[in-house]
């Protein structure tokens, strides 16, 4: 079996999922204001560029409650964890929409299913238990998939994106935003002492492990860089792929669609 990486060290690419598992177990409780601290609410900003670019219609929304959706607008979120992109697609949608997290985790998934409940949302935010590299859905069954901050924890990323464009349907619209590489001479070293320094003492006084912070280092740097992600979507089937960088190269929202 072929060899892959956690964090810095060299695994069985079969060892991979469990550790990610792992990690997200101990995370779970803690993920939502985690993000907050260590991105100092920036998660916020790029998980709202990229519910516009899945730009559900929004006939129906209170402002626009005269109007009545043609049809539902569905939108699956992969390792969509405590389902904060779902929810965020929900309030800028219309009454059509609807989404699907699927996620690896149960812990994860089981704060997203009290978060839904909590917010009367049961209905139209629905918790699967699924692995992004074996999708339980029909072909062709979704308008718009996204993946944020999950593609990078996968352990065969070729595998999710072909199950990823499988399920899309003809038109429909693929959304990765994933963790990049800071380029920008003076960010980069900024960047780089805050991520191995700053981060892993907040999972400790946070989470009470710094561990599953530098793993989260770790596999930012070891993400292929955006144009060989890029290929990656292309090769998995996706049209008109095209990326946008935020924040210095931060972060970078992929597009692709199934055409
Ligand atoms: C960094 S979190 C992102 C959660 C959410 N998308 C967000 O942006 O808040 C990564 C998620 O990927 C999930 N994950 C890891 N491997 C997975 C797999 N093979 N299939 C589905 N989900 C997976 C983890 O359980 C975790 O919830």
């Amino acid at each position: 079996m072929p060899d892959t990486h956690f964090g810095s060290r060299q695994i069985p690419l079969g060892d991979k999922q469990a550790l990610v598992d792992d990690v997200f177990h101990k995370v779970a409780r803690r993920y939502d204001l985690m993000n907050d601290l260590m991105s100092a609410g920036l998660h916020r900003a790029w998980k709202d560029a990229l519910v516009t670019a899945i730009n559900p219609p929004t006939k129906g929304r209170p402002d626009r409650l005269d109007e009545k959706p043609d049809k539902d607008f569905t939108l699956l979120d992969v390792a969509g964890g405590t389902g904060d992109v779902s929810f965020r697609t929900i309030a800028a949608g219309g009454s059509g929409t609807r989404a699907t997290v699927a996620d690896i985790n149960a812990e994860m998934l089981a704060v997203g299913r009290e978060r839904a409940f909590a917010q009367a949302l049961d209905d139209v935010v629905t918790f699967v238990d699924a692995n992004a590299e074996a999708l339980p859905f029909a072909d062709q069954s979704f308008d718009a998939v996204s993946i944020a901050f999950g593609i990078r924890n996968v352990p065969r990323i070729d595998v999710a994106l072909a199950e990823m464009q499988r399920v899309l349907r003809f038109g429909g619209h693929l959304l990765c935003l994933e963790f990049s590489n800071v380029d920008v001479p003076g960010l980069d070293a900024l960047y780089e002492l805050y991520s191995f320094n700053v981060v892993p003492a907040l999972g400790r006084a946070v989470v009470g492990d710094a561990e599953p912070y530098r793993y989260l280092v770790e596999s930012i740097r070891r993400f292929p860089r955006p144009n060989a992600f890029a290929e990656m979507m292309r090769a998995a089937g996706l049209r008109r792929v095209s990326h946008r960088l935020m924040s210095g190269g931060i972060v970078a929202l992929h597009s692709g669609w199934r055409l």
